[in-house]
């Protein structure tokens, strides 16, 4: 069977994660490639010659371990303009209840489509979720149930055009075939929330370099998708420039002495910087960098509070509480400072469910990646089962392309989404 290969195009690296699936249907990681990226700044392209190479060195370290010619890749998608929404709608199928089919389905998806389109964006992901068939509510799955109407709310996820656009070009640039397009919150979820998680409902931070992205998850399914273009970066900034430092000292003190929540660090911790235009080591309190550090967090938390708020999420109903995941998840602290901001249980979420270098991708960076390939190994099944061929055109005129399509189907196959 082909490799799967997923790219993530992150603000602080590029990874390139290769998975076979075997006889007995379980997914491997057997490459795994990683440049600095560059030219690629929060899902936006600052410099395409840059971002092409960073691209093309990872691929080739990836196909190198592997073993395989890699041709063909699915891209995660996410950015500042990334947006969410959930369309309800109700089509009338017959005056006498028949059984319900995915046809049905279809025209629920295409309608809510329809009505998301707007200029400037491209539609990525439209999930049904919330059935109501005739008056019975909390249907999960309607097909081959029977019923005359049928109505449901679909969440719609969408991004801009041209960031779309410029991400995929990269990909094409360094010579590979886009199969797919996956958002990157939505393939983070997939890698490191369970299953038990999604029914009793969870938020997902994946805090990376440069964005935040996130997704609440309800009942089993997607209720809000979002991000927030701010990450672990803003906190290494704000260090060098707090403690007159360049950069690259900063993400070093961040990583080794850095901590979430300043009020839990003693006073007479000192750590020794050496500031531009100083000719030797000065010290700084810990309490300070932690000080830093914990305001900028809690700058995002409020954005992201308020984001969640705006879009009607009671923080409460969410029982399984809260996963963090991406490479600002490792921070020191990170895990008591949202479980005091949000009052609820948080944890850290690693990349499961594939077999092969677990040592080096059970690491809550390479959520995405991990996300992605096994959002991709599922889509494959769902081709397999028949119900995907319809969408073989991959650049289908309404959007709904690979990603769509594990969309589509995913109300309908939980079990295995
Ligand atoms: N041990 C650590 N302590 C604190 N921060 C860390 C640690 N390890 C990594 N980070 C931070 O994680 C961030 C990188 O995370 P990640 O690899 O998930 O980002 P990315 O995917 O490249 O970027 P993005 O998704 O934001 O575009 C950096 O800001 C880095 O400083
Ligand atoms: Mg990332």
């Amino acid at each position: 069977m082909k490799p799967i290969t997923a790219i993530d195009l992150g603000t602080s690296k590029v990874v390139a994660l290769v998975g076979e699936v075997d006889s007995y249907g379980d997914l491997h990681v057997i490459g795994i490639g990683e440049a600095p990226s560059k030219g690629i700044d929060r899902g936006y392209v600052t410099r395409l010659d840059l971002a092409v190479n960073s691209v093309t060195s990872a691929i080739k370290e990836a196909q190198e371990m592997a073993g395989v010619k890699l041709a063909t890749v699915v891209l995660g998608i996410s950015g500042p303009t990334l947006k969410s929404q959930n369309e309800r709608d109700t089509v009338s199928i017959a005056s006498q209840p028949v059984e319900i089919d995915y046809s049905h389905i279809e025209r629920l998806i295409d309608r809510a489509v329809m009505r998301s389109k707007e200029e400037g964006y491209e539609i990525l992901s439209a999930i049904p979720r919330r059935f109501i068939l005739d008056e019975q509510e909390g249907v999960i799955d309607p097909l081959g149930l029977l019923g005359s109407k049928i109505s449901a709310e679909v969440h719609v996820v969408k991004v801009g055009s041209s960031l779309l656009k410029n991400t995929e070009k990269v990909v094409i640039n360094a010579g590979m075939d886009i199969a797919g397009r996956f958002l990157s919150p939505i393939a983070s979820a997939e890698a490191v929330l369970t299953p038990e998680e999604r029914e009793e409902g969870a938020l997902m931070i994946d805090i990376g370099a440069g964005l935040t992205d996130f997704v609440v998850f309800l009942e089993g399914s997607i209720l809000v998708t979002g991000c927030i273009p701010m990450g672990g970066l803003n906190i290494t900034k704000d260090i060098a420039h707090f403690m007159k430092i360049n950069i690259e000292q900063a993400e070093r003190i961040k990583v080794e002495n850095g901590y979430a929540l300043a009020d839990v660090v003693n006073e007479a911790e000192r750590i020794k910087i050496k500031p531009r235009g100083e000719e030797r080591e000065v010290t700084v309190g810990r309490k300070q960098l932690a000080e830093v550090i914990q305001i900028r967090l809690e700058e995002i938390m409020e954005k992201l509070t308020d984001l969640l708020n705006s879009q009607g999420v009671d923080l409460n109903s969410l029982h399984a509480g809260i996963v963090i995941t991406g490479g600002s998840a490792k921070l020191a602290g990170m895990r008591e400072l949202l479980e005091r901001y949000f009052d609820l249980p948080v944890r850290v979420g690693y990349p499961a469910g594939v077999i092969g270098l677990k040592e080096k991708v059970q690491d809550p960076a390479y959520a995405t990646s991990v996300g992605l390939i096994k959002l991709a190994h599922k889509t494959l099944n769902l081709d397999r089962r028949g119900v995907a061929h319809k969408t073989q055109d991959k650049r289908s005129d309404n959007a709904i392309n690979l990603s769509g399509l594990i969309a589509k189907v995913k109300a309908f196959f939980r079990d295995i989404m």
